[in-house]
């Protein structure tokens, strides 16, 4: 049985301060048994990291933490990069690589983002690594070759025990942020087809333990019916993961399924 996650993406929003009552309000909007159920997950920006790891330390909070991006370098001069040494210092568990705005806006490549995985994998973290198709794309019907072809391409010369670390997230662009959600079965095409590709790439044993989650406009009104998807593990939430009392409703999809 793969163990639900449910992520939590931020984006360049939230102060320090703005952080520790949002992860104070989401920790206390959930009960026992939904950490029991379902693995709860943020991404602050970096600039949070410190204070949510001092508060979830403190108050010994069952949510885990990740950043949102990396430096595939280890040190050195590199203004204003982040490397993994120094997210694992933060006791981060996950790191986000692929995210479709680091692509889109900042131009990072698969080969970039096959350094980034490295970076993360080197360091002890999961990455979760984003992939998804744009609008163009989809309307020309060409959107699980395009998706599955990231997949190999981020994942280019990895050996098997790096591949069971990596969470995967199937993230159409046309999708984030526009309110505008894959229908379940849409998602479940795509997850279904990055199951089917992490056979060849890994082995079954590795497709059948990879979490693939599904993210864009995910709400607690959607979350039921994506969850009952067969190859859909989680999801990665972005505008909705800023409320914490709605981002704790989509934390509590396990309730009703
Ligand atoms: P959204 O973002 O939920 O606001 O669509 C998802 C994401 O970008 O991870």
């Amino acid at each position: 049985m793969r163990r639900p996650l449910i992520a939590g993406n931020w984006k360049m929003n939230l102060n320090h301060l703005e952080a520790i009552a949002v992860t104070q309000k989401l920790a206390y909007s959930l009960e026992e048994r939904d950490f029991d159920a379902v693995d709860v997950a943020i991404f602050p920006p970096f600039t949070d990291l410190r204070s949510v790891q001092t508060l979830v330390d403190g108050d010994r909070l069952r949510i885990s933490y990740g950043a949102q991006d990396v430096s595939p370098e280890k040190s050195g001069a590199f203004t204003g990069d982040i490397s993994a040494s120094m997210l694992k210092k933060l006791d981060c568990t996950y790191v986000i690589v692929g995210h479709s705005e680091r692509r889109a806006i900042h131009g990072e490549s698969d080969e970039l983002l096959n350094r980034k995985l490295r970076a993360v994998l080197n360091s002890e973290m999961h990455p979760i690594f984003c992939i998804g198709e744009a609008l163009e794309i989809r309307e020309s019907g060409q959107h699980v070759s395009y998706v599955v072809d990231q997949l190999r391409n981020g994942l280019k010369g990895l050996h098997k025990p790096d591949l069971k670390k990596i969470i995967f997230a199937y993230e159409p662009v046309w999708a984030i942020g526009t309110g505008k959600t894959a229908t379940p079965e849409d998602a479940q095409e795509v997850c279904a087809a990055i199951r089917k590709e992490l056979i060849k790439i890994g082995s079954e044993e590795i497709s059948q333990n990879a979490r693939i989650l599904y993210g864009g406009s995910v709400k607690s009104a959607n979350i039921v019916e994506i969850m009952k998807q067969a190859d859909v593990d989680g999801a990665l939430v972005g505008g909705a993961s800023l409320e914490p009392e709605e981002f704790a409703r989509i934390c509590k999809f396990h309730r009703v399924i």
